[in-house]
């Protein structure tokens, strides 16, 4: 099914599998994916050969809103006219008209935040942070997490996919199974500085905890003084059909935050870690233990203003569950139709994923879809699951295209082709 590169295409693949590593470039085009990204506009990308790829996974929340949104792209104009990364030691307006705008929207005090660049970064400072405010060790995080790439991100993490080549990882880590009450309850000790988790797991197939679980969490925290984090770096931004995946968890308030991905909405590298007042107290003691001298940029800044009043409204976020329940009677009509090949799906809001009856099936549908223009991932922590989550801003004409392509891709699942 896959079209035979151009000659230019293939020099251009040799050339970055040299530079970047032959085996990616390979696992790419083995499930047709090796787009050579030239144009890129909304829900599409066109490859330098001129294919055009529809995006329903948006790289899990970082094109929330498609590519190159134009009041974005506007605002970044703007602000090019005067201003730069800015300097890391000096402040601006930009920086603090962005963090009261970002902190304005995040429940309870959790008033104070550090912008960084990344974020396995800002998972990192989150848990640094919990540890210097605690002077505990401890960190608890869920089996089935994914909460990023750098030291101590990578030490929560369970899959030795991720972990195994840097081992031994970071001391003090443990895992319990996510949703899982009593086994946090084991686990936690006066030892535990903080409990790390998602307000649903998308890696792992979507998990979505029962509404009291967090309360639980919180209530289990609060009592042995340990610090709850939560990671909204794929949940966070509506996603989930509201502003963060927590606020579905009526009542409960973290201590630490983390966002990333689409904070400034796929056009300037930006994340964040969010605090509470209380927990900001750390940082009196040691003001200067942590920066990065590119983390904060201005730009970034002024590109994440103008995401938040896009995103933070009524009308978007309404739109948003409207447009996660289109998809999902789709997958209900799908799952009629091809029941031997679905197991089940999930959704809340845009953030969707579809179970197969077949461990390894997210590889087959991956590439199935891929033949149908469509650039989705499977859950790297759950191989029997593909993820589903456009651009929030897609058509409903281009959710249609989604659902037909799926529909043609588990025809051929379901007849092995
Ligand atoms: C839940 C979660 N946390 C943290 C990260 C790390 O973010 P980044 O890739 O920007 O370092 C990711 C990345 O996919 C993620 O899914």
């Amino acid at each position: 099914m896959h079209k035979e590169p151009s000659p230019e295409k293939k020099q251009l693949l040799k050339d970055y599998g040299y530079h970047f590593g032959q085996m990616r470039v390979r696992t790419m085009g083995h499930i047709g994916l090796d787009i050579f990204e030239t144009k890129r506009e909304g829900c599409r990308s066109t490859d330098i050969d001129g294919r055009e790829v529809l995006d329903a996974l948006s790289v899990q929340g970082v094109f929330n809103l498609g590519r190159r949104h134009p009041k974005i792209v506007d605002a970044l104009k703007k602000g090019l006219e005067y201003l730069d990364m800015g300097n890391n030691f000096f402040m601006s307006k930009e920086k603090l008209n962005f963090v009261k705008k970002l902190t304005g929207t995040t429940p309870g005090n959790i008033n104070c935040a550090f912008l960084n660049s990344t974020g396995s970064e800002s998972v990192d400072l989150a848990i640094k942070i919990a540890r210097g405010y605690t002077s505990r060790p401890g960190i608890i995080s869920a089996n089935e997490c994914y909460h990023g790439i750098t030291g101590f991100a990578l030490s929560t993490n369970g899959n030795a996919d991720y972990t195994k080549p840097f081992e031994p990882l970071m001391p003090g880590f443990s895992r319990v199974p996510y949703r899982d009450i009593d086994a946090l309850k084991k686990a936690i000790t006066p030892e535990t500085a903080a409990v790390i988790f998602e307000p649903m797991i998308s890696e792992a197939g979507l998990l979505i905890p029962p509404k009291d679980y967090f309360a639980k969490v919180r209530d289990i925290c609060t009592s042995n003084g340990t610090l709850l984090i939560i990671d909204e770096v794929v949940t966070g931004l509506g996603r989930t059909g509201k502003f963060w995946g927590i606020e579905h968890f009526e009542g409960v308030v973290p201590d630490i935050m983390v966002t990333g991905k689409g904070l400034s909405a796929g056009m300037y590298p930006m994340a964040a870690t969010m605090y509470t007042e209380e927990v900001a107290e750390f940082f009196l003691t040691y003001p200067f233990c942590h920066y990065s001298s590119t983390s904060g940029a201005d730009l970034g800044c002024v590109a994440a203003s103008a995401m938040i009043d896009i995103v933070n409204n009524k009308e978007f976020l309404d739109e948003v569950n409207r447009k996660g329940k289109v998809l999902r009677s789709g997958y209900e009509q799908l799952k009629k139709k091809y029941p031997k090949t679905i197991d089940s799906y999930e959704q809340i809001g845009m953030n969707t994923v579809i179970r197969l009856a077949d461990d390894a099936g997210g590889f087959r549908m991956n590439s199935y879809l891929a033949d149908e223009g469509i650039f989705v991932l499977l859950s790297t922590n759950n191989t029997s699951v593909i993820r589903i989550q456009p651009p929030l801003i897609i058509e409903d004409a281009d959710l249609q295209i989604i659902l037909e392509a799926l529909d043609k891709a588990l025809f051929r699942f379901e007849s092995n082709l």
